[in-house]
Formats: structure tokens, sequence, C-alpha cells
């Protein structure tokens, strides 16, 4: 058959019309969906930022807030942003607030859909706060995790896992209107408590916050019988009547609950129950119990009995000690962290013990001996490791005594910012007191002396605002070492 070109030729052109036309639909659908995708990321980036700024607003106005009471009201209203139901926990008493964000799709009051993803985003930062997600044990629901300051999230991970663990089985308890699951709750996660290093104080705070928020309490006091006028309120009551007062067990502490209604009779056993198992946990856990004296006291024993090793050596640790807390209070540290500091002063070389003491005073060292001495601050930290959720700071001050600013110390070689302030402060008074002391190869330099090469090392030995803190710090130190000597003479 012959072809008809002119009829292919149409056919061609109707092709290629039908493609055209086709192309220019397939184009305006393109162009239409690549407008609404855009409209959308730019509606979105305007409602993050939107959220963003009230978010910074809410966290600015939360910062004011100075009673617990106030913050947990407050927190109990804000239902907008974040639905923060009770935000029970505070990991530290006005600086961090845990908040619940519903993350179920079918929940009507939903406004936050959080996706776990986002944890892995790490620290982020509104204003003055920094903030995190959280992931639930049941993720469930993830939460919002406030703090006034940066924190290494990783060292509250085990804390805040088992705290909204815990916190989780409490909320479905009140559901129930019951607490004994939350009472049962109890003493599976505590054995859990007991392991992450979490002040008892603080411990006690979260259990009491858990028991406002299951017994529907419209206010808690803590009363502390030692301090009669530093009470805790928990929640301020306002109109309701006090239906109990509990003593807390092996504690100070005396609790006081308000209600409209009584309490049962089964919830006063349970609130009982579950009081006692945090009394328990506050002896073992406690600076005051005698298990934990009774360590230090072994500590300190063993620091004198190395001691008398050497004529060199006596009173060197409580010399140290001395120097180290001078330098800690001109520095304003916490109380908490100068006690911690005139305690790993003593014991710094509490890692010297049992096989490495003999050679405290020798000169001729081999190479063999010298690599277990310069062991000691790991020996010595692992002897305080029983006490560390007591006292947290006593094994990185022991750990890094020997360390040094410009890296040169051992046994890790750490530098600058890396190694603790706390060490830091403890390398720099024994350095004084070794440079002061007389040793069975050299005599003693004058303090004058000491001084003047501690000032000729700043940043290389210790920061240079320690060495400035122990410059102020002089008078004092010569003051109570003088006594410490005039005490010795009397001996
Ligand atoms: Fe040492």
């Amino acid at each position: 058959m012959p072809i008809d070109s002119l009829a292919i030729e149409e056919r061609l052109n109707d092709v290629l019309f039908f493609i055209g036309v086709n192309f220019w639909y397939l184009f305006l659908l393109a162009a239409l969906l690549f407008f609404l995708l855009t409209i959308k990321s730019f509606k979105d980036k305007i409602a993050k930022e939107l959220e963003l700024d009230k978010l910074n607003k809410w966290l600015s106005y939360l910062a004011k807030l100075e009673r617990l009471g106030e913050i947990e009201d407050h927190l109990l209203n804000f239902k907008n942003y974040v639905e923060a139901q009770g935000a029970a926990l505070y990991l530290r008493r006005g600086e961090t607030y845990i908040l619940q964000a519903q993350n179920l799709p079918d929940d009507g009051n939903v406004t936050v859909r959080l996706h776990t993803r986002q944890i892995e985003e790490g620290q982020k930062r509104v204003g003055a706060f920094h903030y995190f997600y959280l992931p639930s044990a049941s993720r469930a629901s993830l939460y919002l995790l406030v703090a006034k300051r940066p924190i290494e999230i990783e060292s509250y991970k085990g804390f805040v896992e088992v705290a909204l663990a815990y916190y989780e089985k409490s909320q479905s308890a009140s559901e129930e209107h019951t607490i004994s699951t939350v009472s049962n709750a109890s003493k599976e996660v505590l054995s859990k408590m007991m392991k992450i290093h979490y002040t008892s104080d603080m411990f006690l705070k979260f259990m009491v916050s858990l028991l406002l928020k299951s017994l529907n309490a419209q206010g808690i006091i803590l009363k502390n019988k030692n301090m009669p006028n530093k009470a805790i309120y928990f929640k301020h009551p306002e109109r309701s009547d006090l239906q109990k007062r509990f003593f807390i067990r092996n504690t100070p502490y005396i609790l006081e609950l308000y209600r409209d209604t009584p309490l049962s009779r089964e919830e006063m056993v349970e609130v009982g129950s579950f009081l006692d198992l945090a009394g328990s946990y506050f002896e073992n856990s406690s600076e005051n119990s005698r298990m934990i004296q009774n360590y230090l006291k072994f500590l300190r024993f063993s620091v004198k009995a190395i001691e008398l090793q050497s004529p060199y050596f006596k009173d060197h640790s409580k010399k140290v000690e001395i120097v180290a807390t001078q330098v800690a209070k001109t520095l304003f540290l916490s109380d908490q962290e100068i006690k911690q500091i005139s305690i790993g002063a003593f014991l710094h070389d509490i890692g010297m013990i049992g096989k490495i003491e003999h050679f405290i005073d020798s000169q001729e060292i081999d190479q063999e001996e010298l690599q277990l001495i310069r062991y000691h601050p790991i020996v010595g930290a692992v002897l305080v490791e029983p006490i560390s959720h007591v006292y947290p700071l006593l094994a990185p001050i022991i750990k890094y005594h020997h360390e040094r600013y410009d890296g040169g110390g051992y046994p890790f070689g750490l530098k600058g910012k890396d190694i603790p302030l706390e060490a830091q402060i403890v390398a720099l008074a024994e350095y004084y007191i070794g440079a002061i002391s007389p040793r069975a190869y050299r005599d003693p330099m004058s303090p004058e002396e000491a001084q003047k090469l501690i000032l000729s090392q700043k940043d290389q030995l210790v920061d240079g605002g320690i060495i400035e803190a122990f410059m102020e710090s002089l008078d004092g130190i010569g003051k109570k070492l003088r006594l410490l000597e005039e005490g010795v003479a009397h001996d």
C-alpha cells in the first residue's frame, strides 16, 4: 500500500498538538503545586517563629515566678502551647521544669505535635532558656525539658527516663482514682533511682510533687524539724483544710497535706507507706546516714595512716584542705561545693594507699614505680565511688588533681577547661603546700617564693582566675596554717 505522506504528516501534527497541550497542562499543574508548597512552607515558617516567640515570652514570664506553688499553678493553666499536665518534675528547683507535650493525633486539645526525631537535634535555645525534647517511656507523648542554663543532658539521661516513667505511671494511677499503683511503681523505680547519682533532697521533692498530683491535693507543705522557719511549699493551700500531718521516717521532714475532701483510710495507709519508702531512700543516701559517715571516717583514717609513713607528710592533707577551702570560699562557690572541695582536698592522695605508700618520700623511683604513682588518682577515685551519690565531686577532684592546665599533667593529660574547676583548686592547693614543705631531698621554699612561682604559671598550672583567688586568700590561708602548726606544736 502506498504511503499517504500527507495523512502521516497530519497525524503527526495531531500527536504533537496533543503532547503540546498536555505539556502546558502538566506545566501549569506543576507550577500550581510548587506555588502551594512554597506558600505552605512559608506559612509553617511564620507559624514556627510565632510559636517560638510565644514560648520565649512565656519562659521569660516563668522565670519571674519565685514560689514553687506559683510556678506549678501557672504550668497547670498553661494549655495553649504545650499541654503541661502538672509539670510534676522539678530537676532543680527554679531552674528546670519538665512539661508534657501531648502527641496523640486524635486528641482534640493537641496544639503541638512533636516527632521523636526532634530529640536527636539535641539542645535548643529560646531566649535565656535551653530546652530539650524528651521521649516518654511509652513513646505516647513527648516532654519538653526547660532549663535556665545549659545542661549536659547525657548525665541526666537515667534520671529523666526513670522520672518520666514514674510520672506516667502516676498519671494513669490518678485517673483510676487510687494511688496504690503509684506506691507499687515506686518500689521498682526506687531501685533504679538508687543507681542514679541524685541527691536525696531532690528525690524527696520529686516524690512529694508526685504525691501532690496523685492525691489531687490543694496544698502540700514540707517542714523540716531542724529548720522550723524553712518550709517548702509544694503548693500553697488557699482555702483547703489541713487533712493530715505525716512524719517522714528517718528524715527530719514533716509533710502537711491540705485538701477539700478528707483522706480515706486507704489513702492514709498508702501515703504513709509511700513516704516510708521515700524516707528509707533518704536514710541510705543522705549525708547524715551512719553508713556514709563511717565510710568517710575510714577514708580519713586511711589518709592519716599514709601520712604516718613519712615525717615530711605530717598534716599534708589537712594543709591542702585549708588552702583549697579558702580558695573555694573566695570564688564564692556554693556551700555544697565548698564542703566537697574540703573533703576532696583531704582525701586527694587516698589512692596512694597500699603498695604505693612506701614511694611517698623516695628519691629514686624506677619506671615501674613511677607508673604506679601515676595511677594513684584513678585508684583514689575508685575508693570514693561508694559515697559518690552523696558527694559527686569527690571522684573528679581526686581523679584530676594531678592534671595541669597546659596539658602537662597526669594520668590523662587533660587541658584547660576540660579539667573540673574543683580539681584545679585542689591541684593548686597541693602544689603550694608541696612547695612550702620540706622534703627528704630538698629544703622548703618560703611562702613568698612559692607564691611568686605560682604567679608565674598562670594558665599553665591552673586557670589564671583560680590563681588570682588564691592570691586574695593568702591572709586567711596563712592564719589557718599557723593555727594548725600551733595545734601540732601543742600535741
Ligand atoms: Fe597526688
